[in-house]
């Protein structure tokens, strides 16, 4: 099989050429643009295998993060697998507001709850290696792969496992960040969503258990002026806004994506 056969075998599955080029450039260790210049290369037995393989799973759905098992999140190429959610480009809004809420060269105690992969714990502790960061979630699976990525992007990061809070009993925080499951339990989008865990993506009724959740157990975690960021659904910014008015926040507000759909919501704990 030569490289421009592999292209004409993922346009008879219904697989994106893009997608193909970058399954087969993953695989090869090359980049598209040394593929578009060797599409006459013929392919090795194992790599036209493993293609064919890539090609089929693609063709049936499975999102191109889980078959290269790596994903890329402000600038950090991740480890993924079926144990946690694929960072999404949106989530990056989270981490920019993130950024602003402290002082970069302050020594902060910081906590992203709800981790997956690890990404916004580790974009905010490679942007600000002077915080303190820890990143907890419920699932071992998760913070398995959380590790790994600390291994080789952040080693300084610290993991602990646990439902919501109860990861982080006794402590207090700075800055909390969290992208939560919001998506309602009866969403027809989950049903696209198939590959990726659902605890990741519903708290299953509205969607708003797990965001109300981290709001009411807020006040006994941060320190006095300290922020608490949270990315929701686009039509659930009102109500995560007045849950952080009524568990005593301040200054809340709330920031559009660059499509321009309300995506995150913060408030400040006084004290
Ligand atoms: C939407 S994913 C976000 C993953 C990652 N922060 C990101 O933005 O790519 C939500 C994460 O929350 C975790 N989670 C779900 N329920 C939890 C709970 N009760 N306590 C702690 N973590 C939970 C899931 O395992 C999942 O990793």
């Amino acid at each position: 099989m030569r490289i421009r056969d592999a292209l004409a075998l993922a346009q008879a599955l219904g697989v994106a050429r893009l997608d193909a080029q970058l399954l087969l450039a993953h695989r090869l260790g090359r980049s598209r643009a040394w593929l578009l210049a060797h599409d006459d290369d013929a392919l090795g037995e194992t790599d036209a295998a493993a293609l064919r393989d890539g090609l089929r799973r693609r063709a049936a759905g499975e999102p191109l993060a889980y078959i290269t098992c790596v994903a890329e999140f402000r600038g950090l190429a991740l480890a993924v697998s079926p144990a946690v959610l694929i960072p999404r480009p949106e989530t990056e809004l989270l981490v920019e507001w993130a950024l602003e809420l402290q002082p970069a060269e302050a020594e902060v105690d910081v906590a992203d709850l709800g981790t997956g992969s690890g990404a916004v714990a580790l974009a905010l502790q490679q942007a600000r290696p002077r915080w303190r960061v820890t990143a907890t979630d419920r699932s071992p699976q998760a913070l398995a792969v959380a590790r790994e990525n600390a291994a080789r992007h952040a080693p300084s990061l610290a993991l602990a496992q646990g439902d919501w809070w109860g990861a982080l009993v006794g402590r207090r925080f700075a800055l909390v960040v969290s992208n939560p499951p919001y998506v309602a339990g009866d969403d027809p989008h989950l049903a696209a969503l198939g590959h990726e865990p659902r605890a990741a993506l519903t708290p299953e009724g509205d969607g708003l258990a797990a965001l109300a959740r981290i709001v009411a157990g807020a006040p006994a975690h941060l320190e006095a002026g300290g922020w608490l960021v949270l990315e929701h659904g686009h039509d659930q910014a009102e109500a995560v806004r007045a849950c952080l008015v009524r568990s005593g926040f301040d200054a809340t507000s709330t920031r559009s994506d660059l499509a321009g759909l309300p995506r995150c919501s913060a408030g400040c704990w006084r004290g």
